[in-house]
Formats: structure tokens, sequence, C-alpha cells
């Protein structure tokens, strides 16, 4: 067993992880031996990817279709893994509104709010009582260098990620205690296909998938949150720390303003 399975193993939930980053992180806990859940509404795409991991890394994979944005999957997914060691949570979902706050559907602010907040909550309070019992576990959350500041054409999304780095902040203090570690990753651009929906540009500091899963996963234990990517971690010094609030907002203005300019869904 890798020193990190021991810490933050034997089994590890994925919320989100049918591609992208959350696929990376699945991928990135194969190979560090820890055992999955892999949790998304697709579920031939987890499938597919537990068969590859299986496969290459002989971990043990189980996979949940659940809507994260949907009534009682909380309950559904302690079924799904009551016989289960869990030691990591990783909360990994997310859907982006892009437009204008007033042209966006109110249905989609709303459920985005579900997935984004309201359902990270639920996670943790449902699966963190077990790890803080067993003294030892980890949890890592998704934030992004959006939720830094204000962030036009995805207001309500920024918003959300300010809330999952925040609340980051908070449990890694309160859990320290336990034996459980917590870490936000606050990414700058991924190229996956969530991201390649709202736009075929490429930005600056743009990292691969794999690369900011395997940062995030070292960064455990080592503080509250991660910004992986030396241009990123200069640019959210930047935003935080150096510009004015409203020049930091007309930046990512600028950073945003083709987004939604990408292939249709
Ligand atoms: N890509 C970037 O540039 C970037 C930058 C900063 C931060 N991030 C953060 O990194 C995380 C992953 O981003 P990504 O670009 O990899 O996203 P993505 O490509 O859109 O993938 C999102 C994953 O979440 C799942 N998901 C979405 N809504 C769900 C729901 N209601 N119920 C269950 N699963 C759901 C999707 O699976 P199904 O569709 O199969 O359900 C998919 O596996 C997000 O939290 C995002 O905010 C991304």
């Amino acid at each position: 067993m890798t020193d990190f399975a021991e810490r933050y193993g034997p089994w590890a939930v994925v919320a989100g992880a049918s591609e992208g980053l959350g696929a990376s992180f699945a991928a990135g806990l194969a190979r560090r031996g820890v055992h999955l859940v892999l949790v998304a509404r697709r579920m031939p795409l987890l499938l597919r990817l537990a068969d590859g991991l299986r496969s290459e890394h002989g971990v043990e994979v189980r996979c949940v279709a659940l809507d994260l944005g949907d009534g009682a999957w909380p309950e559904a997914l302690r079924e799904a893994t009551a016989d289960v060691d869990l030691g990591l949570l990783v909360y990994n979902a997310a859907m982006v509104p892009v437009g204008r706050f007033v042209d966006v559907e109110g249905d989609a602010l709303e459920r985005s709010v579900r997935v984004n907040v309201l359902a990270p909550v639920r996670f943790l309070r449902a699966f963190l009582p077990t790890l803080c019992a067993r003294g030892r576990g980890g949890v890592v959350l998704m934030s992004s260098l959006s939720g830094l500041q204000g962030t036009p054409r995805v207001a309500t999304y920024a918003a959300a990620k300010a809330f999952n780095a925040i609340l980051a902040e908070g449990l890694w203090h309160e859990l320290r205690g336990d034996g459980v570690d917590v870490v936000a990753c606050s990414a700058g651009a991924v190229p996956t296909p969530g991201y390649r929906r709202s736009t075929d540009r490429d930005a600056p500091g743009m990292l691969a998938p794999d690369v900011v899963a395997n940062r995030t996963l070292e960064a455990l234990g080592r503080g509250p949150g991660v910004v992986p990517g030396a241009l990123n971690r200069f640019m959210a010094q930047v935003l935080r720390r150096v510009l004015p609030r409203r020049t930091a907002i007309r930046l990512m203005a600028a950073n945003t303003r083709h987004l939604g300019d990408g292939p249709p869904p």
C-alpha cells in the first residue's frame, strides 16, 4: 500500500467523476492504490473509466449514477458505500451557467447553486462524521481563480467557487484535531470537456487535467488551499493582494467576455 493510500484510503468517493478533472482525480487516486466510488449522471462514461482503472491499476471501482442537483442522493450514496471504508471525499462536480445574470434562465442559476454549493455541503455532512470518528482522512473541494473576486458572465458560478474555498478553510482548521485534512483547489483554466463547452480558446497558464488533479492530491495535508501552476499562483497573488478589487473584476471580465462562444452542447 502507498503512503497516500494508508493516510487517505482505502476507499475514496469522487463526485463528478465521469470526465474532465474528476476522471483525472480518479486516475490519480487509482495510481496511488486507492479504491474508488465514482459518481456522476452518465453511467456509460463511469463504466468505461472504471474498466480502464481496474485493469491498469488493480484497484476496485464502484460506479454510482446520481444527479447531485436532485433530491435524496446523499441517502442513496450512503447505501451504495455502506460496506466500504471511506477515507477521502472529493467533490468535483460543477454546473456553469454562462452569460449575463439577467439573461440566464432562473432555473439554471438555481440548479447551479444546488450542484455547486448545496451538494458539497450535503456530501460532506453525510460522510465527514465517519471520517472524524475513524480519526483519519481527507477532503478535496474544487474552487477556481474565478472565485477570488466577482467574475462577470459566470457570476453565480464564481460566487459558488468562493463558497467552496472558504468552506474548505474553515473545515481545514476545524478538522485538524480529527485527523482529517482539507484542501480546496483554486484552478486556473483547464482544457476539460466542460471548459471546451464554454469556449474553444486557450487561456494563459492552462494546465492538463492530470497535472491539476495530481498537484491537488499532493497538496493534501499542506494547507487549506492550492493553486496549481506558477503563472496561476502569480495571478492569484495579483488578483488577491495587488490589484484594487474593481480592477481585478475588470481583468476577469476581459478574460470571460468570450465565454459561451464555444460549440453548442
Ligand atoms: N475546467 C476548468 O477550467 C476549471 C477551472 C477551475 C475550476 N474548475 C473546477 O473543476 C471541477 C471540474 O471541472 P471540469 O472542467 O472537469 O468539469 P466538466 O468537464 O464539466 O466535468 C464535470 C463533472 O461533474 C459531473 N457532474 C456535473 N453535474 C452533475 C450532477 N448534477 N450530478 C452528478 N455529476 C455531475 C459531470 O458528469 P455527468 O455530466 O456525467 O453527470 C462531470 O463528470 C469543477 O468543480 C470546476 O468548477 C474547472
